[in-house]
């Protein structure tokens, strides 16, 4: 199950401050099964701007932006419980407030046929992607807002689906062909 700890790093502000993730950089992160973070490479320290130290342990959750809506991690995790890799845009926070988006995959690792843990690679999505995702984000979130917990995740996945299946069979067929 993933961690539901908040993390306990302090929580800044948000910001407008965007920061760009250049194409030839790649975002590792690893985690236990719990989400907790057991590796972070160099460019995810950078673009999160958190200190290696500073992640080591931490709920993958640290990078969570408010601006992300429930569902989006809904999905994540029930392609990872069904141990099917997962594809799509995430809107990261930084230690400092602001914020990067990244395309993100994140995918269950295994050690001797056993699940250890999970590893997500990110890189620079395109701005044509983003510009696709980020009022469909914003639309879902105004939603979530005005719902009850129990609400929140079917409503909104609804008008995720109502955006994808016009022309698509899944949410990776759509975020793929952005
Ligand atoms: C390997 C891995 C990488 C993840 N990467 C991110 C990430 O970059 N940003 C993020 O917000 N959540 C990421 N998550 C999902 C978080 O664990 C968490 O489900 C999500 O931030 C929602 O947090 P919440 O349940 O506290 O709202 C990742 C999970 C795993 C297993």
């Amino acid at each position: 199950m993933p961690a539901r700890t908040p993390n306990t790093i302090d929580k800044p502000s948000f910001t407008d401050s965007q920061v760009f993730v250049e194409c030839d950089d790649l975002i590792v992160s690893k985690t236990d099964l719990d989400s907790r973070i057991t590796y972070a490479n160099k460019p995810f320290c950078y673009y999160s701007g958190f200190r290696e130290k500073e992640l080591l342990g931490q709920p993958q959750n640290i990078v969570r932006h408010p601006d992300m809506p429930r569902a989006i991690y809904y999905l994540m995790w029930e392609h990872l419980k069904q141990d099917q890799e997962f594809f799509g845009y995430i809107k990261n926070r930084r230690k400092d407030g602001g914020f990067y988006w990244t395309f993100a995959s994140v995918a269950p690792v295994y050690e001797n046929n056993q699940k250890t843990g999970y590893l997500s690679v990110r890189r620079c999505p395109g701005d044509s992607a983003i510009a696709v995702v980020e009022p469909l984000y914003r639309k879902m979130i105004e939603l979530e807002k005005t719902l009850q917990k129990e609400q929140q995740i079917p409503m909104t996945s609804a008008i995720l689906w109502k955006a994808i299946t016009k022309e698509f069979a899944t949410y990776a067929e759509f975020a793929l062909s952005l």
